[in-house]
């Protein structure tokens, strides 16, 4: 039997285990997924370990994308410009390195969400990893603006610099959060880690345009911080970043099996599942 892993530290309460295991039951594959603990100085020997009792693919998750983007001897383009790998495939001596988190995040919002970002205006919020990770994604689906905006604003203008020549028809601005008084978006996604500290970001509560959509690219079963704020602060929408976790995993399915699974049936099952145990 085919065997993948998730690789990460910690990995104990990942649902990426669940979420093959449905793609492959849907799908008729053969195949096995688990959770591999790796130390955290520990991440190319377990790579090395898990290809050698016959691995085909690894999904890499916190701290190891980036280290896995080193790993990695050949790069799609989305990973390159990300600069972090969260798929590998083991194919003879050579490993591909991939990044499916910003097309899971582009495949949630306007397959699931029927969210479109063509031609709107969306506000990223950070300049960290997970911003960096889905920019190229959302670049090609042709927002009419994408504005950045970050708490250390030399990190927003950073990625602003680095991306620049990939924004297209895009009008593409970086700053800080008191910059964007009186601007409103139709698209707001928060890609900063705040809410995983339990904190609120310093917006104000008029960026939201009529009917517009806030997601947060965490998930969590008791609503987020910021998805909280976004629904007293008027955003029409709201959507935690599950079905990106399922779409990002869908992405890789797709990439080591040649066939797509259909994430919706999965993503309700994970919801149920999820709201059973809250
Ligand atoms: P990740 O890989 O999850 O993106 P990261 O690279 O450490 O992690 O980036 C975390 C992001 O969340 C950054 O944009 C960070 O802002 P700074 O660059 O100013 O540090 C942002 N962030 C984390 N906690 C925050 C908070 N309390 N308020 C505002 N931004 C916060």
């Amino acid at each position: 039997m085919d065997c993948y892993a998730l690789i990460g530290h910690p990995v104990e309460h990942s649902k990426s285990p669940f979420i093959h295991a449905a793609f492959a039951r849907q799908t008729r594959q053969e195949l096995s997924y688990r959770a591999l603990i790796a130390p955290l100085d520990g991440f190319s020997d377990t790579v090395r370990m898990f290809r050698a009792e016959g691995g085909r693919g690894a999904n890499v998750t916190v701290p190891f994308k980036i280290e896995a983007c080193s790993l990695a001897t050949r790069l799609t383009e989305r990973a390159r410009l990300a600069g972090a790998v969260n798929t590998l495939t083991f194919e003879n001596d050579a490993i591909l390195g991939d990044n499916t988190d910003g097309i899971g995040l582009v495949r949630d919002l306007i397959t699931n969400l029927a969210c479109p970002l063509a031609g709107r205006h969306v506000l990223l919020l950070g300049a960290g990893g997970a911003a960096r990770g889905v920019l190229f994604p959302l670049f090609q689906t042709k927002p009419s603006s994408l504005t950045i905006v970050n708490r250390t604003v030399k990190r927003a203008q950073e990625l602003r610099a680095a991306f620049a020549p990939y924004a297209g028809q895009t009008a593409f601005t970086a700053g800080g959060y008191e910059d964007i008084g009186g601007w409103e978006f139709d698209v707001v996604i928060n890609a900063t880690s705040a809410s995983l500290e339990n904190k609120t970001l310093p917006l104000s509560g008029n960026i939201f345009a009529p009917d517009a959509f806030a997601y947060d690219m965490m998930y969590s079963e008791n609503g987020t911080p910021f998805l909280t704020w976004a629904r007293t602060a008027g955003a029409s929408r709201l959507s935690d970043g599950l079905g990106m976790l399922v779409e990002q995993a869908a992405e890789s399915f797709a990439l080591w099996r040649g066939v797509r699974p259909s994430s919706t049936s999965v993503l309700s099952e994970l919801r149920r599942k999820l709201a059973s145990h809250s």
